[in-house]
């Protein structure tokens, strides 16, 4: 499933005998790309020893809310933070009740109160516990909160009890957590991305470039594979994979780039440019290698295409996302590039020594006509997805506005 590549996954691990079944979790989890980090409660640890889970996800197994070795690693926040989903399987009576009430006395309820990501529980206790009117009424304040439960299945029991309670399998585990991502608020729509640099040839041999990784494309790309779209990415010279898209095409200069996008914008319905296109080209491109020669070398430029408004001036533009990565005076320059471009909107971002390209983690403004919104440091996949959403967003409302 390829939904599960690259996410990260806290497995949280709860006090009951299928604990033994979230090891097989843990394996298939992995072995569908996910990076797992395994999070137990006391009770789980008497049903299965946290070396098992540190073996399978080959991370330390977190178990203390306050615990001073982990805390400096990877503190409880940052956990909560890292987390693209929390998955509790199995969960507990107890623990459904400790959800359900908002409790934050141990780890794992603190991380389901301190994250912003999606959370699935799968619960596993005794039939009775399971029908038992508290259990229920806790369900139902866990589901009115949106929080996905699946199963439990009726059977026979550990304890020799026949009724629902039995946890699902971890095949089907897994393919709720894969689910979780497939938002499908793109589906019908048909999208290009461009992501990456572009190298400028100045002769066989050499080229003008950029520190652009392209993860930021990538990650816009396969979130919106993720939405349901039809994407499309162009993408410049990076060493990456594309997660989840069918349709990707490699150019090298901003020239290849723009005759790319162009061949093909006819059918598109949103543009989003998060390439790092270079803005000048070498005006005549040396057919042999350059020579060594004098202390100083001159190189005549000529601006390049600028392939985003180009796009945006069609008669029948798209909508249009831009990037604006900026070093100073960052939303003076995003929201004049938004008007100077004539954008539907723009994600703008810092950039520094550590912050912005080539780099996992980021942080965006947002900005269109009517708005902006602010996105925290995150990984980048992460911060995709939340643009994602935000640009379905705008893009339904633009069409509603179109059609009435
Ligand atoms: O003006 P500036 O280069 O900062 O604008 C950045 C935005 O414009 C990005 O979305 C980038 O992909 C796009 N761009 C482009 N063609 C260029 C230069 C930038 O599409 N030649």
């Amino acid at each position: 499933m390829h939904t599960l590549i690259g996410k990260r996954i806290v497995l949280g691990v709860t006090g009951g005998i299928s604990a033994y079944k979230a090891a097989f979790l843990v394996r298939l989890l992995r072995k569908n790309g996910a990076n797992v980090r395994v999070v137990m409660t006391q009770s789980a640890t008497k049903f299965v020893a946290p070396l098992t889970f540190q073996a399978l996800s080959e991370k330390p197994v977190h178990t203390e809310l306050l615990d001073l070795n982990t805390e400096t690693a990877m503190g409880h926040i940052e956990l909560a933070k890292w987390a693209d989903l929390i998955l509790i399987a199995p969960a507990s009576a107890n623990f459904i009740a400790r959800y359900a009430n908002g409790f934050a006395e141990d780890l794992l309820s603190t991380l389901c109160l301190a994250t912003g990501s999606p959370v699935i529980i799968a619960p596993a206790m005794n039939q009775q516990m399971w029908r038992n009117q508290a259990t229920q009424e806790n369900l139902e304040k866990i589901n009115a909160r949106g929080i996905t439960v699946v199963g439990p299945t009726a059977g026979v029991q550990a304890c020799g009890d026949d009724g629902p309670g039995r946890m699902l399998e971890p095949e089907e585990i897994v393919t709720y957590a894969g689910n979780i991502f497939q938002t499908n608020i793109l589906t019908g729509s048909r999208l290009l991305v461009t992501a990456g640099p572009t190298r400028e040839a100045i002769d066989p041999v050499r080229f003008l470039s950029n520190r652009s990784s392209g993860r930021m494309g990538y990650a816009v790309a396969t979130a919106a594979a993720e939405a349901g779209a039809d994407v499309t990415l162009i993408s410049g010279p990076v060493d990456l994979a594309a997660i989840g898209i069918e349709k990707v095409v490699y150019v090298t200069s901003a020239k290849e780039m723009q005759e790319s996008v162009m061949q093909r914008i006819n059918n598109i319905d949103i543009f989003i440019s998060a390439a790092a296109v270079a803005d000048y080209s070498a005006q005549k491109i040396s057919e042999q290698k350059i020579k060594k020669s004098d202390d100083t070398f001159e190189l005549i430029m000529q601006k390049n295409p600028d392939i985003l408004a180009e796009v945006s001036a069609l008669y029948d533009a798209p909508f249009t996302v831009g990037f604006a990565a900026e070093t100073e005076n960052l939303e003076l320059n995003a929201q004049t590039k938004l008007h100077l471009k004539n954008l539907d909107m723009i994600a703008a971002n810092q950039v520094d020594k550590k912050l912005g390209i080539d780099c996992d983690e980021n942080a965006l403004t947002i900005f269109w006509k009517t708005g902006r919104e602010k996105l925290p440091l995150a990984p980048k996949n992460k911060l995709a997805r939340s643009l994602i959403k935000l640009i379905a967003l705008q893009y339904n409302e633009k069409n509603s506005n179109k059609t009435h």
